[in-house]
């Protein structure tokens, strides 16, 4: 019978490739002996997840090629968002899937744990090239650890394929998420000004300085404020909201020069009735939104393990609940979480300059 003729009818297991998909679950070829019903749950929870982890490869790396551009056009903002929420969703998903896993008994696991040898998520290489992908910074690893040279050890010692550790070369010598994010942030109109005008510089660090003028004039409300009813002398109180200042300045202007990335990325938080910004601030969101999502689910894994294991060593060899945990403490969208600490109420900033450019028709 022809393909694509109506008897060549398309089957649910066709379609899914079950047959092969469910060949899957019991273990590498000559594995003995064949696994328990735990073991099996034990194998079938870990391919969920990296076929989740799949999916979230793609859909970032989809949102990486709409936002990696020199010009990132805004009917591009909607699509973004969307991808970016989905692996939220996706992130959420898998931080309750460790329940599943938390229903095998402590003891049970022993009973096959040593079958592992070294093997362990330590080794999942699609985790790692998600976080790459994402641009989380070696330096914030436990150890500084290179997840580059880590693959290439791997694929030396035959544990991982020459085709995977192509791939993570490739995702490792483009511009993270986090890069393009930046460079998208720099372009940001400032009071209607656009990097590369004539007196850019000097708009956007007129907006910098007068948003540190204003934080100084809230800082000496607040110490008035707590001394007048009694939460602290000056002394004590001072100290701290200077330091909160001086830590802004440093943020929007590192090395004494303004970046135009974080001033653009304040401007967004500090104007969000403006209707041109309200899709990039969406997506400033959704990028928080994903990595908070992330990290409960790091913090998930790590609750599921010291319940399973205690504070025992990692198959992987790390120390295990405390590596864990401290995974969690891990941030990518480093700039996204500092501005909120900075930012002021909307009463306190002067109105935006150049309104008609945000879409805002004066007197309407
Ligand atoms: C009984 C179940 C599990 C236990 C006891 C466990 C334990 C651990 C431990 C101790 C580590 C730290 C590295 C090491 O020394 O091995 C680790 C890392 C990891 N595990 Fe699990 N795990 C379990 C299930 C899973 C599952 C189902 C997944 C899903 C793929 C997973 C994914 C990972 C990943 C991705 C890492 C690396 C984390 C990082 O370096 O940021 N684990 N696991």
């Amino acid at each position: 019978m022809a393909e694509g003729s109506p008897s060549h009818r398309m089957t649910y297991g066709g379609y899914l490739r079950l047959d092969e998909l469910l060949e899957l679950q019991d273990g590498p070829e000559g594995y003995a002996p064949a696994p328990c019903n735990d073991e099996q749950h034990f194998v079938i929870t870990h391919q969920a997840f990296e076929l989740w982890f799949k999916m979230i490869l793609r859909e970032l790396k989809e949102a990486h090629q709409l936002i990696n551009q020199e010009h990132v056009e805004e009917k591009s903002l909607p699509r973004l968002v969307h991808h970016l929420d989905r692996v939220t969703e996706i992130f959420r998903l898998l931080a309750n899937q460790w329940k599943v896993m938390e229903t095998l008994a402590p003891q049970d696991f022993l009973a096959f744990r040593d079958k592992l040898g070294t093997s362990s998520g330590f080794e999942s290489w699609q985790m790692r090239e998600l976080e790459v992908l994402l641009g989380l910074e070696n330096e914030q690893r436990m150890g500084g650890m290179d997840p580059l040279l880590h693959m290439r050890k791997l694929a030396s010692e035959g544990k991982v394929s020459d085709k995977v550790l192509a791939n993570f070369e490739v995702t490792s010598n483009a511009p993270s998420l986090n890069d393009a994010l930046g460079a998208w942030l720099a372009r940001t109109p400032v009071n209607g000004s656009l990097p590369g005008q004539d007196g850019d510089e000097e708009v956007v660090a007129a907006f910098v300085e007068s948003h540190l003028g204003v934080m100084k004039r809230h800082g000496e409300e607040v110490i008035a404020h707590i001394v007048a009813i009694g939460h602290g002398s000056e002394e004590q109180v001072r100290p701290r909201i200077e330091a909160a200042t001086e830590q802004a300045t440093s943020f929007l202007k590192p090395e004494g020069e303004v970046s135009r990335s974080r001033a653009g990325l304040l401007f967004i938080e500090s104007y969000p009735e403006l209707p041109l910004l309200s899709w990039p601030r969406r997506l400033i969101d959704s990028f928080v939104g994903l990595e908070q999502s992330m990290l409960l689910f790091r913090s998930a894994h790590a609750r599921m393990v010291e319940r399973m294991i205690g504070r025992r060593m990692g198959t992987g060899g790390s120390s295990g609940v405390d590596y864990l945990d401290a995974t969690t403490k891990y941030r990518v969208f480093v700039d996204l979480w500092a501005v909120r600490t900075m930012l002021v109420k909307r009463d306190a900033i002067p109105d935006v300059g150049h309104p008609e450019f945000y879409g805002f028709a004066i007197g309407q």
